[in-house]
């Protein structure tokens, strides 16, 4: 009985299927949306390269790892040597060259954590943020772009899950929730230890691409078209895993003892970090280690208070793809205070 039950239910679960997968096409940026995005590029790097000839543009954030659904800001990184340059002065003239060439809204952010020029362009309506040397973030996105290459599984439970942090009200690192890039990570760490598992650890393999940035040495297996055979043995489609990932954060994951690591493609302890305590503002109360910057935890923006939010909204998501007779709405409702 037990079994016809455990087969009911997988009945029940794979009816999302078509639903879930028709969610994740609406999200997809079109062709068309994807070329003004490379026009807009195409415009700024020849902007900047003519004033800066060895100064060089790229593409990082959702615009570079393919997890960006339609109508995302495109996030931009300006690499150029710091030795030689004051980074305040830089944004200034940078927005100032911007400005003439008739783009909209420019305006340097010079105090900012992250100081940036921030622009509009009024041909394509595409707004975009420039920030100087953040070339981690670059080699990030190429990680998580390379990952998401190797089980189409990946990409599509990512933006059902960005989708659902969005409308929740829990992908804001402000109010202490957790960032885009935070939740892909969950993702992957999470199809890294499905059974059988649906993908490799990427670091954990022979280099095939390594670079050091600021004294980080980033290196991992790059050639992923070698892979894409790698998830084959696991079937497990859509709905289950999103109702796997919300299973597994509600009710599964040992919060108070370990880390999740996609650099090792496991678990390993928060005493192994020493992330047991409260250091400074960092709390370790959900931890998610930078797949390079390790001594970064993702989830340290997250409080005592917003804990409670985020694993509220992890029980309710698990509990509503458990009962709900229509999960593909209930998940996704706004958030109402
Ligand atoms: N990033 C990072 N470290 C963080 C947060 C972000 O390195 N703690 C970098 C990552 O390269 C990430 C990029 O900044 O891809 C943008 O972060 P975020 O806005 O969280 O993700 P997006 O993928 O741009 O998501 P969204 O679609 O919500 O804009
Ligand atoms: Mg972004």
């Amino acid at each position: 009985r037990i079994f016809k039950r455990q087969m009911q239910c997988r009945m029940d679960i794979d009816r999302l299927n078509a639903p879930f997968l028709s969610i994740y096409d609406s999200l997809i940026p079109t062709e068309e949306e994807k070329a003004k995005q490379k026009q807009l590029f195409t415009l700024l790097e020849r902007l900047v390269t003519k004033e800066w000839p060895e100064a060089r543009l790229y593409i990082y954030g959702s615009c570079g790892n393919s997890f960006g659904v339609s109508k995302s800001d495109i996030d931009l990184c300006l690499a150029i040597d710091e030795a030689n340059i004051n980074k305040s002065e830089f944004l200034l003239r940078l927005a100032d060259i911007l400005q003439s060439d008739n783009l909209q809204n420019v305006q340097a952010l010079t105090r900012a954590r992250v100081p940036i020029v921030k622009l509009m362009d009024p041909v394509t309506g595409i707004s975009c943020d420039i920030c100087i040397n953040n070339v981690l973030a670059v080699i990030n996105t190429k990680l998580l772009r390379d990952y998401a290459k190797i089980d189409a599984r990946l990409r599509q439970l990512a933006f059902i899950v960005k989708h659902w942090a969005k409308s929740r009200g829990v992908n804001e690192t402000y109010h202490g929730t957790l960032s885009s890039y935070a939740y892909v990570l969950m993702c992957i760490h999470f199809l890294q230890h499905r059974r059988p598992a649906i993908l490799p650890c990427l670091q954990g393999m022979q280099t095939t691409y390594s670079v050091t940035v600021e004294n980080v040495e980033c290196s991992f297996f790059d050639q992923v078209d070698k892979l894409r055979d790698f998830g084959s043995h696991n079937k497990e489609p859509i709905a289950r895993l999103v109702w796997g990932f919300f299973n597994y954060w509600a009710y599964s994951h040992d919060y108070a003892n370990f880390v999740i690591s996609v650099r090792t493609g496991s678990l390993i302890s928060k005493r192994e970090k020493d992330w047991t305590r409260r250091v400074g503002n960092d709390r370790h109360l959900i931890c998610i280690e930078d797949p390079f910057e390790i001594s970064h935890d993702l989830g340290r923006v997250v409080d005592k208070y917003s804990i409670k939010v985020l694993r509220e909204e992890f029980e309710r998501a698990a509990d509503i793809m458990q009962y709900d007779a229509n999960p593909c709405v209930k998940l996704f409702e706004p958030y109402v205070p």
